[in-house]
């Protein structure tokens, strides 16, 4: 990568943004007020803003190995409660992908030092949903799902939040759990049916004295 390259496009791109709206900085340094709350992979190929077709201002981001929602994380848990109590974001997304060396390395039995820790977290995943694992033969369907169910389990993760759980109540935040495939380009709203799942686990994890969250 050309650094230099990196300066002489930065000029020219406040060169475009003032020739379309000469207060275009001034406007961004006022303040952000973005409605998404974005998580995803720290994966070089996976280019939020780009993937989003968003603009600065639009979506507040959080990226991390695997895009994962750990509870004793707190860079990503300062991350959802300033996103969701501060900044009162009307979406999060939690976006994973197939291809995820994250995923891939927490399915292998390999000593990966500093980074067990945190992969131990999607094995943990692989656990609870083994049966159905286990039976698909081909590797790269394997961990792709595996991806799939990682996405599905980390908003689950966000939805322990109390934060989030809050905002159910008083606002209509959504969470959404999507799947972006490297292969095709293609973006993919899995479409989690968080009802259904909640339903199962709120005895356990409300954090709102017994109201339903929904
Ligand atoms: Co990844």
């Amino acid at each position: 990568m050309d650094f230099e390259k990196i300066f002489s496009h930065n000029e020219a791109w406040i060169a475009e943004k003032l020739s379309i709206d000469r207060d275009y900085f001034d406007k961004l340094s006022k303040g952000q007020k973005p409605e998404v709350l974005y998580i995803g992979c720290s994966d070089s190929r996976v280019a939020t803003e780009e993937l989003l077709g968003a603009k600065p201002g639009e979506v507040f981001v959080h990226r991390n190995i695997a895009n994962m929602v750990i509870s004793i994380d707190l860079n990503v848990m300062s991350v959802i409660t300033y996103a969701v109590e501060h900044l009162k974001v009307k979406q999060i997304i939690v976006c994973g992908h197939y291809y995820c060396s994250g995923v891939k390395a927490a399915m292998e039995a390999k000593d990966l030092g500093l980074l067990n820790p945190w992969l131990r977290n999607i094995r943990d995943v692989y656990r609870i949903h083994k049966d159905e694992l286990n039976v698909i033969k081909d590797p790269d369907e394997k961990y792709n799902r595996l991806a799939e169910l990682n996405v599905e389990e980390q908003c689950i993760n966000l939805i322990k939040t109390a934060a989030v759980q809050k905002a159910f109540i008083e606002r209509d935040l959504r969470v959404h759990g999507w799947i972006f495939d490297i292969r095709s380009g293609k973006l993919i709203d899995m479409r989690i049916n968080f009802k259904k799942i909640l339903k199962e686990i709120m005895e356990i994890y409300n954090l709102n004295e017994g109201k339903s969250i929904f």
